[in-house]
């Protein structure tokens, strides 16, 4: 199976309707209904905000340090047969916080997670801490605050949760105090709001990598400012059907004019257990509608590790394991 890094994944929508339902069970908590497949029956939405309706009410059930082991824990072993061997999770805290959980509970069990997954099957694991956009400024400010304490728990700040009306740019201040502590910086942008989101994100916030960022696409200056830096877009093809931020069939997504002007693209998940699978499912979805060869695919996986914020020598050496497994398909066609 090809290597891949998952770098686009909230934590919080990873939780599949069966651990839904235990969790519930767990910590009593009621939820519309105890059976998983009616559950996930009502995972049909219309946009961003009715999926985040969805995903918020049901992380109510999520509540301890071991609850968010078990989350993670679940995640990681999955992404793990999917061939992922680098996960940087988003894991969005206010909507902890809020509740009042305290980030203590989330980091332990979060943390406690990777290490044991980093141990039985080698995944490496990181968390990015991101601000739900729609809270505002000063709330993410708070939460910046309220993490640092474990500031070894996670790598870089995110920008996440409804997108238009919340423009990059109130988030200045924050992010300029987590590029002083070091933090890595990312936000999505383009996944409903527009290229003006994206250029703000790169331009006032210096992020690294831009979450979505299809609507990149729709204004050439930017698209070429992307490629000359090598800004790496992470792009969810089944989270954009779900959420109808893409065309309603994969052979119509963006992917291919993305791949067409030489950006650094490559594919994730986004909220798994809501739109239909994990990085293998998308991958395998967006092959099968655009008919990516082989070649194509093993590009993808180079790009995923190229765009991760593992230290440049294990970046190298996933990226010569792709080379080498690429070869060997090759060779295995030639025989064939
Ligand atoms: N939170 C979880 N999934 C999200 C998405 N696709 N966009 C914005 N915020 C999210
Ligand atoms: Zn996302």
């Amino acid at each position: 199976m090809l290597p891949v890094a998952e770098l686009h994944m909230h934590l919080e929508g990873s939780l599949e309707a069966e651990t839904l339902v235990t969790l519930a069970q767990r910590n009593r908590i009621s939820l519309p209904s105890y059976d998983p497949d009616v559950l996930r029956a009502r995972y049909v939405f219309d946009d961003l905000q009715s999926f985040l309706d969805v995903y918020y009410e049901h992380i109510a059930v999520v509540r301890t340090a071991e609850d968010f082991y078990d989350l993670a824990r679940a995640y990681l072993t999955r992404a793990s047969a999917a061939g992922v061997r680098r996960a940087e999770m988003f894991v969005d805290l206010q909507s902890h916080t809020q509740r009042g959980i305290a980030p203590a509970a989330v980091f332990e069990g979060v943390s406690a997670a990777i290490a044991d997954a980093e141990s039985e099957s080698g995944i490496s694991g990181a968390v990015i801490l991101s601000f739900l956009r729609d809270l505002g400024p000063e709330a993410a400010a708070a939460t910046l605050s309220a993490a640092l304490p474990f500031r070894d728990s996670f790598i870089g700040v995110g920008l996440d949760s409804a997108e238009v009306g919340y423009p990059p740019s109130l988030f200045e201040a924050v992010y300029r105090r987590a590029a002083a502590e070091g933090l890595h910086r990312v936000a999505h942008a383009g996944e409903e709001g527009g290229p003006d989101y994206v250029w703000e994100a790169l331009d006032v916030l210096g992020v690294e990598r831009i979450d979505h960022g299809n609507r990149a696409m729709e204004d050439p200056a930017l698209v070429a400012r992307l490629r000359d830096d090598r800004i790496p877009l992470t792009v969810c093809p089944l989270s954009n059907r779900a959420l109808k931020t893409g065309p309603a069939d994969l052979a119509d997504h963006i992917l291919p004019a993305m791949l067409a002007e030489d950006l650094l693209v490559s594919i994730h998940s986004d909220d798994p257990a809501y739109f239909g699978g994990y990085v293998d499912d998308n991958i395998a979805a967006i092959r099968d509608a655009l008919a990516l060869d082989d070649a194509q695919l093993a590009q993808l996986a180079r790009n995923s590790f190229a765009s991760s914020f593992l230290p440049e020598e294990q970046r190298s050496a996933r990226i010569a394991e792709i080379d080498r497994f690429a070869g060997a398909t090759e060779s295995a066609d030639v025989r064939g």
